[in-house]
């Protein structure tokens, strides 16, 4: 017991000065007491990771006193007074360092840690994991703009800093957030020229750091950067990539903020779809028939054996070279010269693919709050249109009832895998009308919208999981046939099917069109990410979309057009 919990201590808080172990009144409880050095103060933190549903989790309260104060673990505010009161019956003994070591290692190392701001004391505790030395920052890898009138501020901080405000998903808890009276702050990696999150007016602090698609390390330096002058409660990665980049240094930013990622036992299952989907078939969940193929003559011979079309996917969706990293899409071949150029494609690099029979039918999606051992909400979506046409994100799609041969299959899953926080569980049927596992994504999905306007909030869900917060009982229900529609992506959707009317995942051009044009009427949606009381994310990405379709009719642009592409 007292391994389990230094090993889920361990891993949040890098170095411990000491941990007890004992009982208080007849309770067993363990202990954590450390500190660590931050720009050139001693601060101590006390960790009260609590039990729930027969798991420990963490639960980070900031304290901010020296000497060190002890934190018990299981215990809430309440049991920490009655720790104070009854502390001549407390009877606690020092956990072996050895055991301590022993669990640290068993976990891996986890990432890696700075040597720059250790905690002082407890040394003893620290993953054996290479050291990062953390660079200066320059003035352009982290811009920070405060606004003047913000809607709420903490200090200097923020309740949340949201890291990727170019995706829809960002903007969507942004407004879930403010709207809670929680402060948010709105980062960008990279170079995007306009996000439309930026033009939000929910947002008390902007920020602009380097891109984690070029130097993973270099982002999560000018990260930690803005933690120490803009701190947060949270911080809300929602992208593949920036949730590569966050993993691989995670104990270092769990010093400063929580971070609302699963155990890297669980991700490292999730992100590989090849691991997903020997689990899925090891539970009995239906999975595509498919061949994991790593050279162009292994994905022919799979192709052969499978039979024309195929999808070829590559096994982990965020690729990371030495040093910088791209996010690979699934794509479909028709013919022999698909299959070659698609796999070359995905192939280059020396990466891996699945290479899977072609589902034609309606694609649906499961998103579930795990904690705990239990599913504290869950939501289910039919995507009626995505953009791309295969493999892309979701443009078009309505709430649906929690079909149980979607949510069972779904559940047993993220169980099976402990895959804590936010999961998106995506299917596709079979002409048979079988819902087949696609693939997990934990994190939330970009209509993350859908649910929170139904009445499912998965942002605040993960807020108050991440920060120890009291957890709401599950949600009970939610509204059905409730429709929302991505209009800049329907109208890029709408473009790629006009262009490409023989793609196994369109139609007949009229048809498309019509589809397109009816759906106003036939099928009435709410506009996403349009919201009358903060309209200018949508006027500023619709403004751009239709700009750059306008010039790219015309001709060639007279400047560059903003790369909108950026919300998938
Ligand atoms: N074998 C398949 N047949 C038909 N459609 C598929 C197939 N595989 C994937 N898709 C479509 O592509 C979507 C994305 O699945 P994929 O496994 O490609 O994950 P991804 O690239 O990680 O996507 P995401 O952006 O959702 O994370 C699926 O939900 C489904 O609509
Ligand atoms: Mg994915």
């Amino acid at each position: 017991m007292a391994a389990f919990v230094a090993s889920r201590v361990a891993g949040s808080v890098v170095s411990s000065s000491t941990i007890f172990e004992g009982s208080v009144c007849g309770r067993h409880f363990v202990m954590v007491d450390f500190r660590w050095e931050d720009g050139g103060g001693s601060l101590s933190k006390q960790v009260h990771p609590t039990r729930i549903q027969g798991g420990y989790r963490r639960n980070n309260h900031h304290s901010m006193a020296t000497p060190p104060q002890r934190g018990l673990l299981g215990a809430t505010r309440s049991t920490e007074t009655n720790y104070a009161r009854c502390s001549k019956d407390a009877d606690f003994v020092k956990i072996d360092p050895d055991r301590r070591e022993a669990v640290a290692a068993s976990r891996g190392g986890g990432g890696k840690d700075s040597s720059v701001g250790a905690p002082g004391g407890g040394q003893d505790l620290a993953p054996a994991a290479a050291t990062t030395v953390r660079r200066r920052i320059t003035p352009s890898e982290l811009k920070v703009r405060v606004r003047r009138r913000a809607p709420a501020a903490v200090g200097n901080g923020v309740d949340v800093w949201l890291l990727d405000t170019e995706i829809r998903q960002s903007l969507a808890s942004m407004r879930s957030y403010s709207e809670k009276g929680f402060s948010v702050g709105a980062a960008v990696s990279g170079t995007v020229p306009r996000p439309p999150g930026f033009s939000s007016r929910r947002w008390s602090i902007q920020a602009r750091i380097g891109d984690f698609a070029a130097d993973q390390d270099a982002y999560v330096d000018a990260l930690l950067t803005l933690l120490e002058r803009h701190p947060a409660q949270m911080i809300l990665p929602g992208h593949d990539g920036s949730i590569e980049a966050l993993r691989r240094r995670r104990l270092e930013l769990e010093r400063y903020t929580a971070l609302p990622l699963a155990d890297e036992g669980a991700l490292d299952i999730a992100i590989s779809k090849e691991r997903t989907l020997a689990l899925a078939r090891h539970l009995g969940i239906s999975v595509p028939e498919g061949i994991v193929a790593s050279t162009e003559d292994d994905v022919r011979a799979a192709a052969g054996q499978i039979g024309l079309p195929v999808v070829i996917k590559p096994v982990q969706s965020w690729v990371q070279t030495s040093r910088s990293g791209v996010r690979l899409c699934s794509g479909v071949a028709t013919t022999v010269d698909e299959l070659a150029a698609v796999s070359r494609e995905l192939l280059d690099g020396g990466n891996r693919v699945i290479v899977q029979e072609w589902l034609s039918g309606p694609r649906e999606a499961v998103t579930l709050f795990y904690a705990g051992g239990q599913c504290l909400a869950r939501f289910a979506q039919v995507s009626h249109r995505e953009r791309p046409l295969l493999g892309g994100t979701s443009v078009f799609y309505e709430s649906i009832p929690l079909l149980p041969e979607l949510v069972l299959p779904a559940e047993a899953l993220v169980r099976a895998m402990n895959l804590e926080g936010c999961a998106v569980v995506e299917f596709r049927r079979d002409r048979a009308g079988k819902p087949i596992l696609m693939e997990v994504n934990p994190r939330m999905a970009a209509s993350v919208a859908l649910p929170i306007a139904c009445g499912v909030d998965f942002p605040l869900l993960t807020f108050h999981w991440a920060t120890g917060r009291p957890l709401p009982p599950p949600v009970a229900s939610y509204v059905v046939g409730r429709r929302l529609r991505w209009l800049a992506g329907d109208i890029r959707h709408l473009m790629s099917a006009v262009k490409h009317p023989t793609h196994l995942e369109s139609g007949p051009r009229s048809k498309t069109l019509a589809t397109f044009a009816t759906d106003f009427f036939r099928r009435p949606a709410f506009f996403d990410p349009f919201d009358p009381r903060d309209p200018f994310p949508a006027l500023v990405e619709l403004r751009d979309v239709v700009g750059s379709h306008l010039w790219s009719l015309i001709g060639t642009p007279r400047r560059p057009m903003p790369r909108v592409s950026s919300w998938e």
